[in-house]
C-alpha cells in the first residue's frame, strides 16, 4: 500500500488581514515565538512520514524558499563563533531525506488554482494540503492523524472542526451522515455559506487528504466564492464519484491569518516554549494582576 509521501503548501495569498506586516513578507513566515508558521506546518508534515514538501509561492514569497534553503555564511559564523546549540537548530531543521520543491502561481486567483499548480509535483499520488495559517496544537499532529485515515479508508480526508454559527461565511461548511465519533461520510460541502444556507456547523480547518483525482475537478470548476478558484468547489464535484470524509481532529487550533487567533497562538507556545516559558508567565501573571 502507498503511503502518503507528498504535501502541498499554498503560499501565494495575499495577507491582506496583516498589512503591513505582509506586504513584502509572506504570512506564512510570521513568527510564533521563535518559529515561522511555514516551518510548524512543514515539521507536521513531517512527522507524518511526508518526504516531498511543495511550496506554491507567489509575489514576496521567496523568503520561503530562502527560509529552507541551507545559509552556509551564518551557519560559518555561527560555528567560529561558537554557537553550537544555534547551529544544531539549524541544521536540523529539516532531515535530509526532505526534498523542497517551489512552484511560482503567478497569479492569486484562489486555493482552488494553487493545488491545481501542485499537479506536475504530485506525480498522480494521494496528496496532502495544509494551510500555514491555520496552526493546530496537536499529538500525534493533525497530519499524521489524517494520514493514518488515509491508509485505512484509501479515500479523500478533510479536516473540520465546529465552528459559531454567525462564522460560516469565513470557512468552507460540510455536512455529512455520522460514520462514528470522529467520522462522517461527506454529501455536501460549501465554501462561505451565509449562516442561514449553512448545512452544519462544521467548518473545514486547513488540512487535507487529497486524492490525485482532485486535480481533474480542479481544471472543470467555474470561479465561486469570492470571485476565486475554490478547493471547496473542486471537492464538492469530487463527492460525485468518490467518497470523502471530513474527521473531526483532536488537537486546538489556531487561526493565525487573523490578529487574535495569532496572538492567542503566540502566548500559548511562549507558555511552553523551554527558554522564555517561565519568565513569560511571570510577567503575564504581573501583567494581569496589576493592569494599567
Ligand atoms: C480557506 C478555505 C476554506 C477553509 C479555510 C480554513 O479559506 O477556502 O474552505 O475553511 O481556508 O482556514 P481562507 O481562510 O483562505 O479564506
Amino acid at each position: 500500500m502507498k503511503r502518503v509521501t507528498k504535501a502541498v503548501f499554498p503560499a501565494a495569498g495575499m495577507g491582506t488581514r496583516f498589512l503591513p506586516a505582509t506586504k513584502a513578507n509572506p504570512k506564512e513566515m510570521l513568527p510564533i515565538v521563535d518559529k515561522p508558521l511555514i516551518q510548524y506546518a512543514a515539521e507536521e508534515a513531517v512527522a507524518a512520514g511526508i518526504t516531498d514538501l511543495i511550496f506554491i509561492i507567489g509575489r514576496t514569497k521567496r523568503a520561503i524558499a530562502d527560509h529552507f534553503d541551507k545559509a552556509y555564511e551564518l551557519e560559518m559564523e555561527l560555528e567560529m563563533k561558537g554557537k553550537t546549540q544555534a547551529l544544531e537548530q539549524l541544521r536540523g531543521m529539516l532531515p535530509a531525506h526532505v526534498n523542497c520543491i517551489y512552484i511560482r502561481q503567478a497569479e492569486a486567483l484562489g486555493l482552488g488554482h494553487a493545488v491545481l499548480c501542485a499537479e506536475p509535483a504530485v506525480n498522480g499520488e494521494p496528496f496532502v494540503v495544509i494551510l500555514a495559517d491555520d496552526l493546530i496544537d496537536a499529538e500525534p499532529g493533525v497530519t499524521r492523524q489524517m494520514c493514518d485515515l488515509y491508509d485505512y479508508y484509501q479515500c479523500s480526508v478533510v479536516g473540520v472542526q465546529p465552528v459559531a454559527r454567525e462564522e460560516t461565511t469565513a470557512y468552507g461548511i460540510v455536512a455529512g451522515d455520522p460514520m462514528s465519533d470522529r467520522l462522517l461520510r461527506m454529501t455536501h460541502i460549501v465554501e462561505k455559506p451565509k449562516p442561514a444556507e449553512a448545512p452544519s456547523n462544521l467548518g473545514v480547518v486547513g488540512r487535507y487528504v487529497l486524492t490525485p483525482r482532485i486535480f481533474h475537478h480542479l481544471r472543470h470548476i467555474g470561479r465561486g466564492a469570492g470571485g476565486e478558484l475554490q478547493l471547496t468547489d473542486g471537492i464538492q464535484a469530487m463527492l460525485r464519484e468518490q467518497q470523502v470524509l471530513a474527521y473531526r481532529y483532536d488537537g486546538i487550533r489556531y487561526d493565525c491569518g487573523s490578529k487574535v487567533g495569532y496572538l492567542k497562538a503566540t502566548v500559548e507556545y511562549a507558555f511552553k516554549h523551554p527558554e522564555v516559558s517561565e519568565e513569560f508567565s511571570a510577567y503575564l501573571k504581573q501583567r494581569l494582576c496589576a493592569p494599567e
